[in-house]
């Protein structure tokens, strides 16, 4: 099985790991991939969308995976150009990715369908925001289009509400776009990940990211320095009552909308007083979630992904163990806000009983593995219960050092 997978980060390297291990034999590539994943895959030099598809008709591909989500969005739609080409696809069609690239379009869908979220009006200008706001503070203000990450602002007054309005809505930081004033939501946030097939869907182990840069989740907002992965994370009632109120009726609602999906989708739910609802849609696995669930996922993911591409969804070619999942993420100097890069890793050869999957890494002149962008590395272990596969975690996560390095002391420590 020919298996090309779209993406260079630490998902990436996480879902390809699980493919290699799968029981089906692959051959993999990647694109545009990293110096981590060439060591598991060959890495496809193409310049842009269109040469890509032609590159994977002109290769035989079998299947396309999409780790990263901005190939579904970008020109025709890496989906809508796969089908035409006749290649499976896994990751939903362009039309269907607007559930992620677009917030006023997810949560008029989730209007439509009855799902559980917050309240929020769809915003022009600086005066419908203030309007929309209408006093009522703290308050989310989320940029809607691609801002890296950093378009949304949960403000807890007046004064850091009008900064935000002032950089997107008037000084237009991230280019031209509309901004919804959200309702905020409190509670414990969880990630649900199901692989859907049009009408069909499996919910994996749901997880935690660890967003914030610093302990006791203090600091700016990041792309995640640690994940945990466990079925015991969310009891079965409540997995049932997120099955029934929010994944069924999405799913549901893809299908009636004629919205064509095949591929993972995750959930970003916060869990209130009045029970789950939904911050978010991503049309792919998270970062750093994936790399906390593939390690207790089993099975054949390679002939799960081709199959579900194809139409059929197969549970029995996948399996989750009990027990726990900790990612630890280290970043580089000056992370989130800048990063640096070229510092020489050392200690990888001494991790064991864990997985490292790399983020953001280079092999140098000399073949030494070395920084290369803000989150480097990810070190995973498992236990069969939280603590000590936090403590598996970080005895492994010590083992590796480079000048600079950052990481949360307490990912996994508290619960929840
Ligand atoms: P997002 O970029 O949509 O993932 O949002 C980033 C973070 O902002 C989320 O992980 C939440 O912690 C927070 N957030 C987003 N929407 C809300 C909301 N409606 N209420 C409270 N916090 C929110
Ligand atoms: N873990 C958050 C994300 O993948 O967007």
């Amino acid at each position: 099985m020919r298996i090309l997978v779209v993406g260079k980060g630490g998902r990436e390297h996480a879902l390809i790991t699980s493919m290699k291990d799968s029981a089906s034999e692959t051959e993999i590539f990647s694109f545009p991939g990293s110096d981590a994943i060439a060591e598991l895959a060959t890495v496809v030099n193409v310049d842009g969308l269109e040469s890509l598809i032609d590159w994977m008709s002109e290769n035989k591909i079998d299947l396309c995976v999409a780790g990263e989500e901005s190939y579904l969005v970008k020109g025709e739609g890496l989906a809508n150009l796969c089908e035409k080409a006749g290649i499976p696809c896994w990751g939903p069609h362009k039309q269907s990715a607007q559930l992620e690239a677009s917030k006023e379009f997810a949560k008029e869908f989730m209007f439509k369908h009855n799902i559980p979220t917050g309240a929020a009006a769809g915003c022009a200008d600086i005066d419908e925001a203030r309007a929309a706001i209408n006093g009522v503070y703290p308050t989310v203000l989320k940029f809607d289009g691609l801002a890296a990450g950093k378009g949304v602002a949960v403000c807890a007054d007046e004064a850091s509400a009008e900064e935000f309005l002032n950089e997107v809505l008037v000084e237009r930081k991230f280019g031209a776009g509309r901004l919804l004033v959200e309702e905020c939501l409190i509670g414990p946030e969880v990630s649900v990940f199901a692989a859907v097939v049009d009408s069909e869907y499996q919910i994996f182990t749901p997880a935690r990211d660890y967003k914030r840069a610093l302990d006791g989740d203090g600091g700016p907002n990041t792309g995640g320095m640690g994940a945990v992965a466990s079925r015991q994370l969310v009891d079965k009632a409540l997995l049932d009552q997120i099955d029934r109120e929010i994944v069924k009726p999405t799913v549901d609602g893809l299908v009636s909308d004629g919205l064509p999906y095949r591929g993972f989708i995750y959930f970003g739910l916060m869990i209130t007083e009045a029970g789950p609802k939904i911050i978010e849609y991503n049309c792919r696995f998270g970062d750093p979630e994936c790399q906390a669930v593939m390690p207790i996922v089993s099975g054949d993911m390679a002939a799960f992904c081709l199959e579900g591409a194809k139409g059929n969804l197969n549970e029995d070619l996948l399996s989750f163990s009990d027990g726990w999942s900790v990612c630890l993420v280290k970043a580089s100097a000056g992370y989130p806000e800048s990063s640096r890069s070229g510092d020489v890793i050392s200690g990888l050869e001494n991790v064991s009983n864990a997985r490292v999957y790399h983020a953001g890494t280079r092999k140098n002149a000399e073949g030494n593995w070395e920084t290369n962008g803000g989150r480097v590395l990810a070190v995973v272990a498992g236990g069969d219960d939280r603590m000590s596969a936090v403590e598996a975690a970080y005895t492994e996560l010590a083992k590796v050092e480079f000048d600079g390095m950052q990481s949360r002391t307490d990912v996994g420590v508290f619960n929840f």
